[in-house]
């Protein structure tokens, strides 16, 4: 195979050489015998800021896992650009990607900081299961799914580290695909104008559902969709009484196809079957996540890291602000397109929906997940006087 020299941040990688693996004139990742997929660096990148966070908030040095590697550019990355970072260990089940990893360890001059592992993700993560070999941050980033290796990772995290996850399943997060949904996350997705945040939601929700067996509670300190990905950040923290409020916060989504109501009831809760406003049936997602899907708090201190080394910095400037933004609004946005054709009539900008919500005295904002969207606490009513009048 081929390789050729990138940089991500500050790290230098020998990667599959893109031009042997195009399809259609562009590269294709999943051609490649090595996995490497450029358009994931903004994702990269913000694992890079998390971490830094991270480090500074608990304020000693930690050991970290990747071990869905590909080329090892996440581990590697991490060792090399975060301070802090005393051990990285990285693995991949697929042999071919081994001497890769290897060689990017060398060219970075890591050799003492980054252990590098042929084995299953799940057979690593429970050789680290014991106290004293845990670590403070694993990074899950498999094709398609974590869910595998949820489990293995609660039991190799340290009390308050964290689990990042990706899970590039989205067509049955969304609701395109009902079963495959229900069979790995035990949940209804919703084909619905909000299913990206459904999708989120069930993806948090399932490990959290993993987190508490455990007795673990969850705060999610950073979790978006952007592309072809979701994308989420937990720190786990130990104990029943923290297990027990986060259990608190799993529950259903309901939502009326007909006038886009919705509410979000616990797992105890009761579930009414109409629509409180126009009595048609309801749809249920679920069960999912209902809590904050991020922490401003943490993500502020993202914010304020050195990004001067990232390529994606202006996108990451952008999406930090909008989550900002978007943090502490209700769960479930709107979208200005489909109400406004419910009124019959073409959509007002969203800025301006979100001035008139404003000054009627609610909250509103944009959301990452959509730029013809935005959250609000207006009840329906308001929302759909507020489109008429813009
Ligand atoms: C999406 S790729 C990882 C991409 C990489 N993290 C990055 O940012 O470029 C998933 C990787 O997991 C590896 N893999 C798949 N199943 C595995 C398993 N059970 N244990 C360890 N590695 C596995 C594949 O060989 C592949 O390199
Ligand atoms: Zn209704």
């Amino acid at each position: 195979m081929r390789l050729v020299e990138i940089k991500e941040g500050r790290t230098l990688l020998l990667v599959p050489d893109f031009a042997e693996y195009a399809r259609k004139g562009a590269y294709d990742p999943s051609r490649a015998q090595v996995f490497y997929n450029p358009k994931m660096e903004f994702s990269r990148d913000l694992a890079v800021l998390a971490l830094k966070s991270y480090i500074n908030e608990i304020n000693r040095d930690v050991a970290v896992c990747d071990p869905l590697a590909g080329v090892g550019v996440r581990g590697i990355r991490y060792a090399k650009e975060v301070d802090g970072v005393e051990k990285s260990v990285v693995g991949d089940l697929n042999k071919e990607a081994i001497p890769i990893i290897l060689e990017n360890v060398k060219i970075n001059d890591l050799g003492g900081k980054v252990e590098v592992e042929h084995k299953d993700a799940n057979l690593l993560l429970a050789t680290h299961s014991e106290p004293g070999k845990r670590f403070d941050f694993i990074d899950l980033d498999p094709f398609g799914t974590p869910v595998p290796f949820i489990d293995s990772a609660i039991r190799a995290i340290k009390n308050k580290g964290i689990i990042a996850l990706t899970a590039t399943d989205t067509a049955p997060l969304c609701g395109v695909y009902v079963k495959p949904c229900l069979r790995k996350y035990g949940a209804f997705p919703l084909r619905c104008e909000f299913c990206h945040e459904v999708g989120l939601r069930i993806l948090i929700g399932s490990a959290v559902f993993a987190s508490i067996r455990e007795d673990f509670g969850v705060m999610v300190l950073l979790s978006y969709s952007v592309d072809h990905y979701f994308r989420a950040y937990l720190q786990l923290f130990l104990g029943a009484k923290k297990a027990d409020a986060s259990a608190s916060l799993l529950g259903y989504l309901l939502y009326c196809q007909n006038c886009s109501w919705r509410d979000t009831v616990p797992l105890s809760g009761k579930i009414i079957a109409s629509c409180p406003l126009c009595q048609k049936p309801l749809k249920r997602a679920g069960p999912l996540w209902c809590g904050s899907l991020v922490d401003r708090r943490f993500l502020q201190s993202m914010m304020e890291q050195d990004l001067s080394s990232l390529n994606t910095k202006r996108r990451i400037e952008k999406m930090l602000r909008l989550l900002i933004e978007e943090s502490g609004m209700p769960p479930a946005y709107y979208s200005a397109d489909l109400l406004s054709s419910k009124l019959k009539r073409g959509p007002p900008p969203v800025s301006l929906i979100i001035q008139r919500l404003k000054e009627r005295g609610h909250v509103a904002s944009p959301t990452h997940f959509n730029p013809k969207a935005f959250k609000t606490d207006a009840p329906l009513d308001i929302i759909m006087e507020v489109i008429k009048e813009a």
